[in-house]
Formats: structure tokens, sequence, C-alpha cells
């Protein structure tokens, strides 16, 4: 039987279009889950959308719509976005679908039977952006640091969990599985923030954009408790309870850093008050910020991730963000760097190994591959094996960034290879057995690192592997493809010019941002 692996994302708010920051989370997660599959796991990848609360209820009002139209509107802009980048999941779930809402309500009473959630007078100051109660130490200048609006006193009776009855045992739960949170800065913020954290409101009576608290229509479901529960309906909880029992405990739970305390406190709760196992891990990514500044409505500096992909292709910034950003930490945007990179990495170092190795191939062997000589290419078996060891221990920690610079430092060593080696001065000796063993050497270090880098840059992925030639589809490549000699002498490659075309200045100039 293979290895389940359930990987999941925040689910993000529909009141407005995504952007960059939304985006980077999918892309991060989308290479996850398909470097499980091709590690033969089977796969659960889940995300969607947050399409209740007060936030959309506002924004749609203004525009005089419902929230129903406006969700309707924004939602399939999600999907489709999600579609040009490639994110592979297997269910992309809305809040709003009849499942999730039936055991939502099914969840909530559970809580309620079991005398975890009780009926009370709620009295704070809470964040509409945030969709939270802060407290006024969460404060700057009486502000929301996030949202930079002051958050409005609230005062309802309501329900509230009991989140205390729960702490002592998340606490003992994070200390004792250091992967639980990840990475270890988290893990010590919310060991910090644990000891003060209060019991929470879980419905509203003021908010009619939400999942009715059952046998109290007068009230709805606080969206963050419905949002969480995605977790669990989106995999049949509630609703299919054999594919719920094949992957939950997820594996990873992706979200942003500023969402992780509701990830390691709340969800915790929740889950243990219906008496369902924890997550493996809840790993709190870093910021995608433009330049040095946090994107915001307010400075306009929001990044638009279609027009990229539009512009550029999706690989490229996938693989941008992925190679640019250390995974966990934030880090940062700006269009120089962006064109920097891809056109180093994508479209010299990795297109034109493959570009200039077809062009000999295609002049002296008809563009069929040779015969391998081992004592020629035994290096290049070597750190293609040594790669794959080290990618292989930098996904187990999700270092994404660390898997990409390894790999492209395999595809420098295949380029410094045919600089040694100068095949054209082999051709031009007529030394064709050497030249044959040379190329196989680079063409098969090429195959693999083609399988290495599918998980991030798919569509590359698939055009180099369309030129190589293998006849297996790149979809069925498994880990086990990556030993020396997959590919087999004779098989006829197909050149088709370059896999990325360098970003030049003259169409950078009219898309800068
Ligand atoms: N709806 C909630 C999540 C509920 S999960 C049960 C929410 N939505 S959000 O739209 O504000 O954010 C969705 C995800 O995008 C979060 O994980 C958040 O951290 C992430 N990002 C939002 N802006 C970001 C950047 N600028 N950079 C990276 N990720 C960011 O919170």
């Amino acid at each position: 039987m293979p290895n389940t692996y359930y990987v999941n994302t925040a689910i993000d708010y529909t009141n407005a279009p995504p952007h960059l920051g939304h985006a980077y989370e999918k892309i991060a997660a989308d290479a996850i889950a398909r470097y499980h599959r091709l590690r033969g796991d089977q796969v659960f990848f889940l995300t969607g959308v947050d399409e209740h609360g007060v936030k959309i209820e506002k924004v749609a009002a203004a525009e005089g719509i419902t929230p129903q139209e406006f969700v309707a509107r924004i939602s399939p802009q999600f999907i489709s976005t999600w579609e040009k980048l490639g994110i592979s999941y297997d269910r992309f779930i809305r809040t709003t679908d009849a499942d999730h809402e039936a055991a939502v309500a099914k969840a909530f009473a559970q809580l309620v039977d079991a005398g975890h959630i009780h009926k009370a007078t709620y009295d704070g100051l809470y964040c509409e952006g945030c969709e939270e109660f802060k407290n006024e130490r969460d404060l700057v200048n009486g502000k929301c640091p996030q949202h930079d609006t002051p958050p409005k006193p609230f005062k309802e009776e309501n329900y509230v969990f009991k989140i205390s009855t729960f702490k002592e045992r998340i606490r003992q739960h994070i200390e004792a599985n250091p992967d639980f949170i990840q990475p270890e800065t988290r893990r010590n913020e919310i060991l910090n923030l644990m000891e003060t954290f209060p019991d929470v409101s879980v419905s509203r009576q003021k908010v009619k954009w939400g999942i009715p608290v059952p046998g109290d229509e007068g009230q709805v479901i606080y969206v963050w408790i419905d949002a969480l529960l995605n977790y669990l309906t989106g995999i049949g909880w509630g609703s299919d309870d054999a594919l719920f029992q094949r992957f939950w405990p997820a594996n990873l739970q992706l979200v942003g850093k500023d969402i992780t305390k509701f990830h390691c406190i709340i969800w915790p709760a929740i889950l243990l008050g219906l008496g369902v196992e924890l997550p493996k891990q809840v790993y709190g990514h870093g910021w995608v910020n433009i330049g040095d500044q946090k994107m915001s409505k307010s400075l306009g500096n929001s990044v638009e991730p279609n027009e990229l992909a539009d512009t550029y292709g999706a690989d490229a910034l996938r693989y941008y963000l992925l190679r640019e950003i250390t995974f966990g930490k934030d880090g940062s945007y700006t269009f120089d760097a962006f064109k920097l990179r891809v056109n180093a990495d994508l479209a010299n170092n990795l297109g034109n190994a493959l570009n200039r190795t077809l062009g000999i191939l295609e002049k002296n062997f008809e563009g069929a591959v040779p015969a391998d000589l081992p004592e020629l290419t035994v290096e290049l078996a070597r750190k293609v094996a040594t790669t794959t060891t080290a990618v292989e221990g930098h996904m187990a920690r999700l270092e994404l960034q660390e898997a990409l610079e390894v790999t492209w430092s395999l595809i420098d060593a295949v380029n410094k290879y045919i600089d040694s080696q100068a095949p054209w001065a082999l051709a031009k000796a007529g030394d064709m057995e050497k030249l044959g063993g040379v190329l196989y050497g680079v063409l098969e270090t090429l195959r693999c690192a083609t399988i290495l880098v599918s998980p991030f840059i798919p569509t590359l992925a698939g055009k180099l592997w369309e030129q190589i030639g293998v006849p297996k589809a790149l979809a069925d490549q498994r880990w086990s493809d990556l030993t020396w000699g997959g590919l087999a002498t004779g098989t006829v490659t197909k050149k088709l010019g370059p896999v990325y075309p360098r970003i030049e200045d003259e169409l950078a100039a009219g898309k800068k941002k």
C-alpha cells in the first residue's frame, strides 16, 4: 500500500481577487504535493476559499449586491488563477459548499453537546480585517497593526468556546512533538502566546452571512470555526468516512505566519473537543513583500499573479518565488530580481544545456541518443545520485529553496562538463565514440534533472521531457527513475528550440511593476 500524504493550504478570503501572497502559498503546497506524487505517495491536496463573514458581507453591501453574488464573482477568479499557475489540487473547497455547511453545523452541535461551547456575554474589541478579537496589547496606537484600523467595540450574547479546557494538553503536545509546529520560530511564538490565549466567541448575532448555529438560527457560526473545519470537511468528515479515514491526520497544513495561532491553538482545541487526532504538522510560512514593503491595499502595491503568468509563464513565477525566498522566512518580489533569476537559471542555465546538446546530437547522430561510456560519465552519475539524496533531505524538511539550489548545482555541473569536454571539438576531430559518451552523459543528467525539477516547474519540465524524447510520460516517472542509465540508447530526441526564452528589456519595459 502506498503512503498517503494529505496537504492543505489556508483558504483565502474572497473579499478581493487573489494576489501574489495567496499564490505563493498555493505554489509551495503544489510543489510539495507534486513531489509526493513523484515519490509514489497517494496524495490529497486541498485548497479553497473562505467565503463567509462580516468582511465579505461588507464589501458586498458596499457594491449593493448580496454576499452570494459577490463570492460568485470572486471565487471563480481563484479557481482560474490556480489553473493558470498549475495548482494540482484534488479538491477546491468553498465554505458555501453544501457538504461543508452541513458538517460544520454537525461539529458545532457536537461541541455544544460535549459542553465545550456554551452561551455567554462576550465583550471585546473586534478587528473585521482579521475577523478576530484583539487585546489592548495587540494594538499599536490603538490600531490593528496588520490592517491599520482601530478594532470596534463588540458586546453580544453569543456562544463561547472554552479553549482553556484544552490549553494544557495542546502545550504538552507542542512540547512533545517538535515537528508539530514548524519552523522553530513559529513554535516559540505559539508557546509564548498560549498562556494568555483567551476563550473565544464562536458565533455572531449581527452577522447574517454564515452558517446558522444549529437550533439558534438568530446567530451564525464564527467564520474562523467555519473555515478551520474545512480541513476535515474537505476530505469527507461528516460525509465520506472512508475518504476521511484514509487521509486524516493531515501530514502538512501550510498557512501564513499571521494565522499560525488560529491553527496551533484554536484548531487543536476544536479537534480535541471533537475527539479527532491532531494534524502531523502546521507550517507557518513567511510573507512575500513587494521590494521591502508589505503588500497592502492602501499602498496599492499588490502584484497580480495572473498578469505575470500570462506574460512570462507560470513556471517563471513558481520558480522565482520558491528559489528566491527561504521557505519559512519573509522574502521579496521585485521585477528586476525576477528577471535576473529567471534569465540566469531557466533561460541560460537549464535551457541552454539542453539546446546546445541537442544541436550537436542532431548534426552528428541524427538526434538519436548514443551509448554511455561509463568512464566518461562516472562523475556526472555520482553527482546525480548525491543531488537526488540531497533533494530528498531538503524536501523532508520543507527546504524548498535549498532543494532548488542543489538541483541547479547539478545543472551548473553539466554545463561545466559540456565546456570542459568541448563536444564541438570532438565532432571536428571525428572522435565519434567519445562524443557519443559525452552527449549521453549530458542528456542522462538532464533527464534526471528534469524529474527533479518537475514538482517546481511542471510545464517547463514537460517541454524538456518532450525534447529529450523518453517514451514514458513525465507524469508516470517515479523517484526510482532517478537511477543512472534510464535513458535508452537510440531514444529519438526532438529539438524544438529554447524551452524558456530570455525576458528581454524591451518586453520588460512595458510590464515592469
Ligand atoms: N481566510 C483566512 C484563512 C482561513 S484558513 C482556515 C485568511 N485568508 S487570507 O486571504 O487573508 O490569507 C490566506 C493565506 O494567504 C494565509 O495563509 C496568509 O498568510 C497568506 N498570505 C496573505 N498575504 C500574504 C503575503 N503577502 N505573503 C505570503 N502569504 C500571505 O487568513
